[in-house]
Parts: C-alpha cells; sequence; structure tokens
C-alpha cells in the first residue's frame, strides 16, 4: 500500500471526474492521497473530495502563489477547516523566489501566519520552498517549529540532513526517476525520513514523461527508491507508508 503524500486532485483534470483517478490509484496500491490546497477555494475543494472519497485527506493553506489576495479572515476561515476529522495538515505554504508570485515580505508574512497556526492547533505543516532555502530555514528555526514535510524537494544534502536533524522530513516526487542529483541526495539520506508524492498533475515520472501525472504513479518514486536504497519496493512501499501515517496522524492499516 502506498500513500501519495502530494497530489492535487483540487486542480485541473482532476477536479471535473476525479473517480478514474482514483479508481486507477487504488488498483495501482496507492490506498491514500493527501489533497495539498494552494488558496482558499482550492482548501474548500481539498476538503470536499476528502468528504467524498474514503482514501482522501485534504490539507488547507494558501501558497505563495496566492500570498498577496489573502483575506483578513483567511486564518479564520482556515482554522475553521482544520477542524475537521479529514483535514491533517496545513499547506501547502512556503516562499518562491524563483516565480517571485508576491514580493518576498508578503510571502514571508503569510507563511509565517500560517506556519504558527499549525503550530498552535498542532497540525503538521507541508512546505514549498523554492529557492528560498535561507528564509524557509530561519522561519522555522525562528518558529521553533519542524513538524514539516518539505514538499517536492529540490535542495542538496545538506539542506536536508539540516532539516532532518531538526525532526523535518523530506518527500520527493517523480522527479527522482530521472534527475541524477536528487537521486545522489536521496541516497544520503535516511529512508525513515523521506515520503513519496507525485505532485500530479505535475511532475510525472519515468516512464510517464510528456504525460499528465496522476496518483497511481507514486509507485514510479517507490520503486525509484528501492533500487537507490538497494531494498525492495514492498520495504520502502512500507516504510514511507509508515512514516506518512505518522506525520500526517492517519490511521494505520
Ligand atoms: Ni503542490
Amino acid at each position: 500500500m502506498y500513500i501519495d503524500t502530494h497530489a492535487h486532485l483540487n486542480f485541473d483534470p482532476f477536479i471535473r471526474d476525479p473517480q478514474p483517478y482514483i479508481d486507477r490509484a487504488l488498483q495501482a496500491g496507492v490506498t491514500r492521497m493527501i489533497v495539498p490546497a494552494a488558496d482558499l477555494a482550492s482548501s474548500e475543494k481539498a476538503v470536499a473530495l476528502a468528504e467524498r472519497y474514503e482514501g482522501v485527506f485534504a490539507a488547507v493553506g494558501v501558497h505563495p502563489q496566492d500570498a498577496a489576495a489573502v483575506p483578513d479572515n483567511y486564518l479564520s476561515l482556515l482554522a475553521s477547516m482544520l477542524d475537521h476529522p479529514k483535514v491533517c495538515a496545513v499547506g501547502e505554504v512556503g516562499l518562491d523566489y524563483y516565480r517571485r508570485y508576491a514580493p518576498r515580505d508578503v510571502q514571508m508574512r503569510v507563511f509565517r501566519e500560517q506556519a504558527e497556526l499549525a503550530r498552535s492547533l498542532g497540525y503538521p505543516l507541508i512546505i514549498h520552498n523554492r529557492e528560498a532555502d535561507d528564509d524557509t530555514f530561519s522561519l522555522l528555526e525562528d518558529l521553533a517549529y519542524f513538524n514539516v514535510q518539505f514538499h517536492c524537494f529540490g535542495g542538496d544534502a545538506a539542506y536536508a540532513r539540516n532539516v532532518i536533524e531538526r525532526g523535518a522530513l523530506v518527500s520527493f516526487t517523480g522527479v527522482i526517476t530521472f534527475s541524477q542529483k536528487a537521486r545522489e541526495v536521496a541516497r544520503t539520506l535516511p529512508p525513515e525520513k523521506l515520503m513519496i508524492e507525485t505532485d500530479c498533475p505535475w511532475m510525472a515520472p519515468v516512464p510517464y514523461r510528456g504525460k499528465p501525472n496522476e496518483p497511481a504513479y507514486v509507485v514510479e518514486v517507490a520503486a525509484a527508491f528501492a533500487e537507490i536504497f538497494g531494498r525492495s519496493v514492498e520495504d520502502i512501499a512500507a516504510l514511507t507508508t509508515a512514516t506518512a501515517e505518522r506525520f500526517f496522524r492517519l490511521s494505520q492499516t
């Protein structure tokens, strides 16, 4: 059994008719999927999907892309969504200096406020970090809150070790099926600190490059880990599932 810890079923093309994608995921052994949000509307969609599908769990939050557009009451709206029993995390939140979605100070404020919300209510945090290693790290260090998953990890081994030492977990997408650099980084890390995700509809793994990604393909990420760590894919499935169950506080199957 696998858990896809980052599947945007609340986005196109999935949201129009999620059923076939969920069916294919189940057939592939991907029994649970975490659906992270990017803004308030996609947070609500994630919650609705979690209500409708047994294996779907939601995260709610505002991505740096939408940091400049948050209404004044967004934190209380997120807090009330977090009350839902199938909402398991705050995310995805963070900093993106590659795309410069919003001014850095706005991104920092919205990231900090949501990290504080997660900390105060005791929820794990899903982090989007692109070209913002130092600010991401210092903000978390400042809050002393490392109950976090670095999603779609793209940093170097030293950074990964640094955040793992403080209690963070690191998640890889299908990039690990074709990027030598990502494989070299993963190889240096303790496998029990890692999670798998698709980040679908983006980041399709080999052999699906150039096609839309979907939750069923998270199996390819597990297969890449199996190769990197010299373990069976069943071992990796069990290990990454247990890690995700602990982090997202899902019941054990
Ligand atoms: Ni994402």
